[in-house]
C-alpha cells in the first residue's frame, strides 16, 4: 500500500512525532511506502512531494514544527481543487491519505472523503478544540509553556504590586487559558466562550489590593471579548480565511483596568512561543499513538474516520461527526474555576 501524509493549518508540537509514527508503522508493520505532501493541502494541489522512509524520520520524535511544512489554504481553493487533488493522488498511486490537522484540515479531509478518496484524519491543535476527542496533541505542550511563563510572572508582579495580564492563544476555545490559569494559580481567567464584564474584573482587582494581596495575575484568551457596551475593543476585520483579526484584547483590557483601578498593569502576549519547541512527553506519546492507529486504520479500511482519544484508548470516529462543531469550554468546566477567582 502507498500512504500519503500531509500536515495542514498552524503547526504544533507533536506533528513530527506523528509523521515518524506513520512512517515506522507503515514500513515496518505493513511493508507499505509513505509519500509526504509539502505545506499541507497546497503541496497536494501543486504536486509537491517528498518520499518518507525510516531514515527520513530518524530523530523527528522530539523535534517541534513539521518537517513537511504546513500552510493554511482558503476553503474556496480546496473546494475548487478536489478533482486536481484526486488526480495528483492517483498519479502517485496513493491508496490512502492521512491528513494531520485542526478544524480546517479535517473539514477538507471530510470533503475529500465524500468525494471518494480514502482518508484517515489525525486531529492536532494546541487549542484542543476538535470535537469527539478528549485531547489533541500540542495542547499539553502549549499549556506547559504558558504555565511556566505565568509562574515566572507571579514573582515580578508581586515585587511591583502590579496587575499582570497574560494573553494566550485560543481563537474560539479557551482551553489553554482555562488549564494554564488553573495550573499557574491565576486570579482571573477570561475565555472566548463567556464575554467578560470589565466592571467585575476591575472590582476583583481593587478587592485583592484592598485586602492586602500583593498582585493580580489574569490569563486572557486571545479570542475573549468584553460584554457589549462594557468597553470598546478595536475591530481588526477578517483575514483571507474568514478569521477575525485580533487586536490585542489583553492590552486593551489592561489600559481600561489602569484607568478604572489606578493600579499599574503590564501585559505579556505569549503568541507563537506556545507552539514552538519540543513536545512534552504526553504529547509525544499521544502523537505516536495517533500515528500508529491511523496507519492501522488506513490498512484495515477505517476510511472516512479520524483517530480520537477516548479515556485512555484510541478510537475511530466518523470525520463527519468530528467536524460538525468545535469543542469549546463548557459552563461546567468554567464553573470549576469559581473557587480560585479573586
Ligand atoms: O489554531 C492554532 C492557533 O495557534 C490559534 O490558537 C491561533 O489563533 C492561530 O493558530 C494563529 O495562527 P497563525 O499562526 O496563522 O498566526
Amino acid at each position: 500500500m502507498r500512504i500519503g501524509v500531509l500536515t495542514g493549518g498552524g503547526d504544533c508540537p507533536g506533528l513530527n512525532a506523528v509523521i515518524r509514527s506513520v512512517v515506522r508503522t507503515a514500513t515496518t508493520q505493513y511493508d507499505s511506502t509513505v509519500l509526504g505532501f509539502r505545506d499541507g493541502w497546497r503541496g497536494l494541489l501543486e504536486d509537491r512531494t517528498t518520499p518518507l522512509d525510516v531514515a527520513a524520520v530518524d530523530g523527528l520524535l522530539t523535534r517541534g514544527g513539521t518537517t513537511l511544512g504546513s500552510a493554511r489554504v482558503a476553503p474556496e481553493k480546496l473546494h475548487a481543487g478536489i478533482a486536481q487533488m484526486k488526480g495528483v493522488l492517483a498519479a502517485h498511486g496513493v491508496d490512502v491519505l492521512i491528513p494531520i490537522g485542526g478544524e480546517g484540515t479535517l473539514t477538507a479531509a471530510h470533503l475529500l472523503s465524500e468525494a471518494g478518496v480514502p482518508v484517515v484524519g489525525i486531529p492536532k491543535t494546541i487549542d484542543n478544540d476538535i470535537d469527539c476527542t478528549d485531547l489533541t496533541f500540542g495542547f499539553d505542550t502549549a499549556v506547559s509553556i504558558a504555565t511556566e511563563m505565568i509562574d515566572r510572572l507571579h514573582t515580578t508582579a508581586e515585587s511591583h504590586q502590579r496587575v499582570l495580564l497574560v494573553e494566550v492563544m485560543g481563537r474560539h476555545a479557551g482551553w489553554i487559558a482555562l488549564h494554564a490559569g488553573l495550573a499557574a494559580g491565576a486570579h482571573v481567567t477570561l475565555v472566548p466562550e463567556e464575554p467578560f464584564d470589565v466592571d467585575e474584573v476591575a472590582r476583583l482587582v481593587t478587592a485583592r489590593f484592598e485586602r492586602g494581596d500583593s498582585h493580580v495575575i489574569g490569563v486572557v484568551a486571545e479570542g475573549a471579548t468584553p460584554l457589549p457596551g462594557s468597553m470598546p475593543l478595536r475591530d481588526g476585520g477578517v483575514d483571507e480565511y474568514g478569521h477575525r483579526r485580533f487586536t490585542g484584547v489583553a492590552q486593551q483590557l489592561g489600559e481600561e483596568l489602569e484607568r478604572r483601578t489606578g493600579k499599574e498593569v503590564r501585559t505579556t502576549v505569549l503568541g507563537h512561543v506556545q507552539r514552538g519547541g519540543t513536545p512534552t512527553s504526553f504529547d509525544r506519546v499521544l502523537a505516536t499513538r495517533f500515528g500508529l492507529h491511523a496507519t492501522v486504520a488506513a490498512h484495515e479500511g477505517g476510511h472516512g474516520q479520524m483517530v480520537a482519544l477516548r479515556g485512555t484508548e484510541i478510537e475511530l470516529v466518523p470525520l463527519a461527526r468530528a467536524v460538525a462543531r468545535l469543542k469549546t469550554v463548557t459552563p461546567r468546566r468554567l464553573a470549576e474555576t469559581g473557587a480560585f477567582v479573586g
